[in-house]
């Protein structure tokens, strides 16, 4: 038990982390479309909310993850610029959330407009970005991964 938690602890990173990478690219995705099929407009702010929300989650578990690492400037350093995108990212879709829930209460959705879409696409390249940084940190680094032996 104490090692299946132990376990846990050590990848709910790697678990967490595959929430706003799916949520946000399907919430722009489905604001591109809505051009055309305009009910899918509340289905992209809803995956908008619960992509950030998933976001902030990676962002404090990512937090968790590299502090075993700290003693190790190589690593360190590989991590710090997955650290910051992060941030970056979290920071880039928690304003697009905040003023798209702002434009909602006064009864219009900001959704469609080019400076959302432009800001929202920005934001997938960032967050496209830290994710592969994220996942070289397993294979190029090996942070995370017991080796195999043979
Ligand atoms: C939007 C926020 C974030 C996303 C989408 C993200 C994404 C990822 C991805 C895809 C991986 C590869 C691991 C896997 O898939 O199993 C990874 C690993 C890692 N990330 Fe992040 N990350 C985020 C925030 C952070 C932050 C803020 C830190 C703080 C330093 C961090 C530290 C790490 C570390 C140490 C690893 C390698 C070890 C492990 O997975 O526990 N991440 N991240």
């Amino acid at each position: 038990m104490g090692d299946f938690l132990e376990n846990l602890f050590n990848h709910a990173h790697g678990a967490i982390n595959h929430f706003p990478i799916a949520l946000l690219f399907v919430s722009a995705g489905l604001d591109l479309v809505a051009e055309k099929r305009p009910n899918l407009r509340s289905t992209a702010w809803l995956l908008l909310v619960l992509g950030t929300l998933g976001a902030v989650g990676a962002t404090v578990s990512g937090l968790l993850a590299h502090l075993a690492y700290e003693d190790d400037p190589t690593l360190l350093s590989a991590i710090d610029v997955h650290q910051y995108l992060a941030f970056a990212t979290t920071a880039l879709f928690a304003f697009l959330t905040a003023w798209r829930w702002h434009s909602l209460r006064l009864g219009s959705d900001i959704g469609g407009t080019r400076v959302y879409l432009a800001l929202a696409l920005l934001g997938l390249v960032v967050l496209g970005v830290t994710g592969f940084l994220g996942g070289n940190l397993l294979t190029e680094y090996g942070i995370g991964v017991r080796g195999i032996t043979r």
